[in-house]
């Protein structure tokens, strides 16, 4: 498993290198949004988005949350899906679809800055589509590793097409290879959409460390590995984790942190007088600036999560399986 996680790293390195600099394009069209229910999964092409109102189990008044991954070799994106989209569907008031970007983006020996921009664009014509048939105020869109610059390319072509800006992107733990090798790429920033709000728990190695959004959080704070990780990959998974837990009904302020601009001072209680807020579900879109928090090494990760009912999210998942 160690020399595993140690090749895959080592890959990773080689393909942000300027060693590798094939120019393949993306096939698109193997790019599907994935619909999942507690029961089916339904797959729909990115340019047909429309389609995914004739799905009987698809339904436009709830909040469609669209969760783009990142690339194989540092994301097991078909973990991130399955917990995500159980959490979501625990809730049971959202569309929850998927984007499985390693899917098209594997067959690349590399992803460049330009592959990110055009799988955003693409995405961002269906999320336009798709705007045409839900309210726009309803989509969110979360993106993890290299996932979050596609979303930020996504909401800038969706703005072009449309005049008209997202409501929110969420990035988990940005990716920063690829990133700082000369290629001009923005990635997500600020401006992609109406609210960005940031979760970094791997900055400066495979995530970024700059704030970039609105409002950015530092779980454990700028340090590589948050407690209870001994791996850059384990600590780059924790965004999506942390959000995960987030998302179960209850867990809402799990994460509460405040307005701060070190660790040190948040645990010397001198963090100044913004009041603490949730970071991951519930982070409202008023947020702004750096925020600090300390986080567990084991599930509940959240300072005031419950073991209790972390217990009941397993019961939720079979419960809801059970239903089918
Ligand atoms: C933990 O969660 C359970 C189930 O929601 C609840 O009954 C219990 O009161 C909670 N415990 C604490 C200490 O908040």
């Amino acid at each position: 498993m160690f020399h595993q996680l140690l090749i895959l790293f080592v890959s990773s390195t080689l393909v942000s290198s300027n060693s590798v600099q094939t120019r393949v394009m993306p096939d698109m069209a193997t790019m599907n949004f994935q619909f999942i229910t507690p029961c089916a999964k339904y797959s729909i092409p990115i340019l047909s988005s429309k389609d995914l109102y004739k799905i009987k189990a698809f339904d436009e008044n709830k909040q469609t949350v669209i969760l783009v991954t990142g690339w194989r070799t540092t994301v097991d994106s078909s973990q991130t899906i399955d917990e995500l989209s159980k959490a979501y569907n625990c809730r049971g008031d959202v569309n929850f679809i998927a984007i499985d970007v390693a899917s098209c983006v594997d067959t690349l020996f590399t992803w460049s800055a330009l592959n990110t921009e055009k799988l955003g664009e693409y995405l961002g014509k269906g999320i336009a589509d798709l705007a045409q048939v839900v309210p726009l105020e309803s989509i969110h869109l979360i993106g993890h590793s290299l996932g979050a610059h596609i979303c930020g390319s996504a909401g800038r072509s969706f703005t072009t097409l449309t005049d008209e800006k997202l409501p929110r992107i969420t990035g988990l733990d940005p990716a920063k290879p690829c990133f700082n090798e000369g290629e001009d790429l923005t990635g997500l920033m600020r401006g992609d959409a109406d609210f960005v709000d940031i979760i970094h728990t791997n900055p400066g190695v495979l995530g970024r460390r700059d704030p970039t959004g609105d409002v950015d959080f530092y779980p454990d704070g700028i340090i590589p590995l948050p407690t209870g990780c001994y791996t850059i990959l384990c600590a780059h998974e924790r965004a999506w984790r942390y959000y995960v837990e987030s998302v179960y009904p209850g867990n809402e302020n799990n994460f509460m942190a405040k307005r701060c601009n070190s660790m040190t001072k948040l645990k010397q209680n001198r963090c100044g007088k913004t009041p603490a807020a949730p970071m991951g579900y519930a982070t409202s879109s008023n947020l702004r600036g750096n925020y600090f928090l300390e986080v567990r090494g084991s599930s509940p990760f959240g300072m005031d999560g419950n073991k209790t009912r972390e217990e009941q999210y397993v019961w939720c998942g079979t419960d809801l399986a059970n239903k089918c």
